[in-house]
């Protein structure tokens, strides 16, 4: 699919955005392995999400959707799960296969996983090499480190005290869930802290979890009790609405019920230290997780500097962050982010190619990227890479050029924002993002 966009005339509303991405997963996983029923609302039905639901529904588990976003899973408990008797497909999902790699690493059977040609190309070792040192045995491609993977897990696990090296949520789940079966505690040192909804979610479903600084211990034990799950709307989607709000002249965008965990939100701090604050309003708790109404409006924004603690926090948010940057006055460097050459796509090099294609003045470097604003972006035709928060960036890039911007390969969006054209085109008022035959 090919999407043409136009400058909208104006831009303004109230927007509500799909369940959050990582809070989705989460909740299906937890659900899957809790004893009794799950009842989760607001569930993101993007593809990645329901590859999950069929996951843990390739594991035994009995999932029932009641209505848009609403489900119920039967949870099958610790001790429940079944040998799936088919290669799981997690198709682009990241998130899916490492945090299902920590579930499988403690089951005693067999499983196989792959997925779609991006995924196919992303490291899983980080996962697979410390769920090894636990006791599961990993196999695959390059050595243990790409899909196709089968995980054969072991029971009990042995606990470990793993210091990653990396600052990865995913790395992190994956060892905490695996310590469910463990044989004593499993604790994760993070170089830098990284989002913890699983930590508040462990804890929610019963689970015994310590938090100290960048280090979580997740003490096996209590058996996980299935909840009420609603999860809130999705900060990484609603950054594609309030960057836009920001730069498209006389634009002003209410985005309701956000999740605005600190852990995710550098992306406000990272606006607002470029002179384009967001508003919070209607503050409210959701499936432990803060929630609140955000705004912006257009605003003269000017470049930042933008690395350390403040990059895993706003990590998915850099290919929008950089279209701002572009529209800003001043330099805006980007450091500390190397982590986004191994997202859906090589993030750091489509960003400079495809904003550079628009005319941004942008180079890349080893981690991260360095934007001279003030630039005066032009449509022109862009690749996404497949990538989803890329077509989405692209897009926003577009509604401030001057002409027409075909982004190509954008179906991806529906792997985390089904409906994203249609809220543009909502507070646009007339269709300035067009599906081409
Ligand atoms: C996620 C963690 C992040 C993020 C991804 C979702 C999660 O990845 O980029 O979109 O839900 O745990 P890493 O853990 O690899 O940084």
């Amino acid at each position: 699919m090919r999407l043409l966009v136009r400058a909208p005339r104006r831009l303004s509303g109230t927007v509500r955005v799909p369940g959050d991405k990582s809070i989705s997963h989460r909740a299906a996983l937890l659900g899957a392995i809790a004893s009794g029923r799950t009842e989760i609302t607001g569930y993101l039905e993007g593809e990645d999400c329901l590859n999950t639901l069929k996951a843990i529904r390739a594991l035994g588990v009995l999932v029932t959707r009641k209505g848009p976003g609403h489900y119920l899973v039967d949870g099958a408990g610790l001790f429940g799960l079944r040998e799936p008797g088919q290669v799981i497909d997690l198709g682009n999902s990241g998130t899916g296969v490492r945090l299902l790699m920590g579930v499988l690493a403690g089951q005693p059977f067999w499983s196989f996983l792959t997925g779609d040609d991006s995924l196919r190309r992303r490291p899983m070792k980080r996962v697979g090499e410390p769920l090894t040192r636990m006791g599961a045995t990993v196999v695959g491609r390059d050595d243990g480190n790409r899909l196709p993977l089968g995980v054969r897990g072991a029971r009990p696990l042995k606990a470990i005290a793993y210091a990653s090296p990396v600052a990865s949520a995913q790395v992190k789940t994956a060892l905490l869930l695996a310590g469910l079966w463990a044989d004593g505690p499993v604790t994760v040192t993070e170089p830098v802290r990284s989002r913890d909804h699983t930590e508040r979610m462990l804890a929610g479903f019963g689970a015994k979890v310590l938090v100290d600084g960048t280090t979580v211990t997740l003490v096996p034990g209590p058996e996980l009790l299935g909840q009420g799950v609603a999860v809130p709307g999705d900060i990484s989607s609603a950054a594609f609405l309030l960057v836009a709000g920001l730069i498209v002249p006389g634009a002003e965008i209410t985005v309701k019920g956000v999740g605005v965990n600190e852990t995710r939100s550098g992306l406000l701090e990272a606006l607002e230290s470029m002179g384009g604050a967001v508003g919070l309003s209607g503050r409210a708790v959701a499936a432990g997780e803060p929630v609140a109404d955000l705004m912006t409006r257009s605003a003269a924004l000017r470049g930042a500097l933008v690395g350390g603690s403040v990059i895993p926090r706003l990590i998915d948010e850099v290919p929008v962050l950089a279209v701002a940057a572009c529209l800003a006055s001043g330099r805006t460097r980007i450091t500390d982010a190397a982590e986004l050459r191994v997202k859906e796509s090589d993030r750091i090099r489509l960003i400079a190619t495809e904003l550079g294609k628009l005319g941004a003045r942008i180079t890349e470097t080893s981690d991260g990227l360095e934007i001279e604003g003030g630039a005066r972006l032009r449509g022109a035709s862009v690749q996404c890479g497949g990538d989803h928060r890329m077509a989405m960036a692209l897009c926003v890039a577009g509604l401030v050029a001057e002409g027409e911007t075909i982004v190509d390969d954008s179906e991806c969006i529906r792997t985390s924002y089904p409906g994203f054209v249609e809220s543009v085109n909502e507070l646009a008022g007339t269709p300035c993002v067009e599906e081409l035959p």
